[in-house]
C-alpha cells in the first residue's frame, strides 16, 4: 500500500477547537450549559431557524422529531430506502413502521411520486434526506405533506449548509435534524441538532432529550437552579455537553469557508473526471440550490469496464486512496427483510445506485496536490480496465 494514505475523510480541527475545549475544562461545567446554548443560539441564526436544539446525535435529533409530531405504534413513515441506518431505526424505536420508498432515476434522493404511492390511511409522516447534502425536492415533498396531512421531518445529516430555493436547510420544515458525527461537514465528535420553527416542539424536545425533566433541566447543579425537578414523559438521555458544544461554536464559524473548499474540490472532480465515459457524475440538484457537497459520489458505468466496484474500491486502496460506500440499500439489509418483508428488487433505482457507487474523498483540509492524486488514480484505472470493443468481431 501507497505511504502517503489520503484517508477518505479527516476532519479539519483548528487552535481555535482546542481553546474552546480548554476554555470549557477550566470552567469546571463540563456537561450541558451555557455553551450548549450558545451553540444553539449561533446554529438557528446560522441556518435561519427560530429555535435549535441540541443533542449527542442526529439520531436523537430523529427521535425527538417523530416523538413531538406524535408517531406512535402502528403509524406509517414514508423513508428512502437509499439512506443510513438511522433514518429508518428511529420509526422502527416508535414501535412504527418505515415505509420505503425508491430514488429518483438516475438519482439518489427519494422520488416523490414513488413516496405518493405508499401513502395508506396509516401514513402520519415522511422523513426525507438531503443525500450527499443535494437538497431534495421538497416542494413536491410539502406539497405531498399538505394533501394528506403529513408531518415533514428533514433528514439533514449531509446538509450543512445547502439551500433549497434561496432558503436555507433548516429554515424549511416542521423539523430539520443535522449530524456532527466526526465525517459531517462540521463536527463535534458525536452532536447532532434539532431545529424547528415551533416553539411547543422545541420546547417538548428540550425537555424530552434529558430524561422528561420539565424546565431546564440541566440548570438544577447551578447557582440559579433548585434541587426539585419533575419528570413529565419517559426522556432520552440525549443531552449535548459544553466540552463538545464549544466544538461546535468554533466550528460553525468556519461553516461558510469548509463549503467553499468542498465546492472548489467538487468542481475540480466534475471538471477532471466528467469527461471520462465510465464515470457518471453525481446529480448537482438545481440551479436555484445549493449543495454541501458532503459526499462526492461517483457512479461507474460497469457495463464498460472490465472491473467490479468492489475491486475499483480494492485498487484504489492499493495506490492509497480511501474511498467509502454511500449508501446500502435498507430493504437489502437483513432486519428490513426479516421483519419487513423487503426483498431485492423491490427498489430498483436505489439499487442501480447502490450498485455502482464510489464516494470520493471530499473535506476542506484535502490539498490540491491530494485532489489531483485522486483524480489521477481514477482515470489510471478506467483507462487501464476500459472494456474494450473489438470492431469487425463476428
Ligand atoms: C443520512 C443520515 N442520517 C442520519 C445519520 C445519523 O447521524 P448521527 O451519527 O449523528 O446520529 C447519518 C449518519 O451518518 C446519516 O448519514
Amino acid at each position: 500500500m501507497a505511504a502517503d494514505f489520503i484517508s477518505f475523510h479527516r476532519p479539519s480541527i483548528g487552535l481555535e477547537e482546542s481553546e474552546a475545549v480548554q476554555r470549557v475544562l477550566n470552567s469546571r461545567w463540563l456537561t450541558t450549559g451555557p455553551v450548549t446554548q450558545q451553540f444553539e443560539h449561533d446554529f438557528a441564526a446560522y441556518v435561519g431557524s427560530r429555535y435549535a436544539v441540541a443533542v449527542n446525535s442526529c439520531t436523537a435529533a430523529l427521535q425527538l422529531a417523530l416523538d413531538a409530531a406524535g408517531i406512535g405504534a402502528g403509524d406509517e413513515v414514508l423513508v428512502p430506502s437509499y439512506t443510513f441506518a438511522a433514518t429508518a431505526a428511529v420509526v422502527a424505536h416508535r414501535g412504527a413502521r418505515p415505509v420505503l420508498c425508491d430514488s429518483v432515476p438516475g438519482g439518489f434522493n427519494i422520488d416523490p411520486m414513488d413516496a405518493q404511492c405508499r401513502v395508506t390511511s396509516r401514513t402520519k409522516a415522511i422523513i426525507t434526506v438531503h443525500l450527499a447534502g443535494e437538497p431534495c425536492d421538497l416542494n413536491a415533498l410539502q406539497e405531498l405533506a399538505r394533501r394528506k396531512s403529513l408531518h415533514l421531518i428533514e433528514d439533514a445529516a449531509h446538509a450543512l449548509p445547502a439551500s433549497y430555493r434561496g432558503k436555507r436547510i433548516g429554515s424549511i420544515s416542521e423539523f430539520t435534524a443535522f449530524s456532527f458525527y466526526a465525517t459531517k461537514t462540521i463536527t463535534t465528535g458525536e452532536g447532532g441538532m434539532l431545529a424547528t420553527n415551533n416553539e411547543a416542539y422545541a420546547k417538548r424536545a428540550s425537555v424530552m432529550r434529558l430524561h422528561g425533566i420539565r424546565g431546564d433541566a440541566w440548570k438544577r447543579y447551578t447557582s440559579e437552579g433548585s434541587w426539585y425537578y419533575e419528570v413529565v414523559d419517559a426522556g432520552l438521555k440525549a443531552n449535548m455537553p459544553d466540552l463538545l458544544a464549544a466544538v461546535g461554536v468554533a466550528q460553525l464559524k468556519k461553516a461558510d469557508a469548509f463549503h467553499e473548499r468542498r465546492c472548489q474540490i467538487s468542481e475540480i472532480y466534475r471538471r477532471g473526471l466528467g469527461r471520462i465515459e465510465e464515470l457518471e457524475m453525481p446529480p448537482t440538484g438545481s440551479a436555484d440550490n445549493s449543495h454541501s457537497w458532503h459526499l462526492f459520489i461517483l457512479r461507474l458505468r460497469t457495463a464498460s469496464l472490465e472491473i467490479t466496484r468492489s475491486d475499483f474500491i480494492n485498487q484504489l486502496k492499493e495506490n492509497g486512496i480511501g474511498t467509502s460506500v454511500h449508501f446500502i440499500p435498507l430493504h437489502l439489509h437483513p432486519y428490513y427483510q426479516l421483519i419487513f418483508g423487503y426483498r431485492r428488487g423491490d427498489f430498483p433505482h436505489a439499487e442501480d445506485a447502490y450498485s455502482r457507487c464510489v464516494s470520493l474523498p471530499i473535506y476542506p483540509d484535502m490539498t490540491d496536490c491530494e485532489v489531483e492524486r485522486v483524480m489521477s488514480t481514477v482515470e489510471d484505472i478506467v483507462v487501464k480496465k476500459r472494456r474494450r470493443v473489438l470492431v469487425g468481431a463476428i
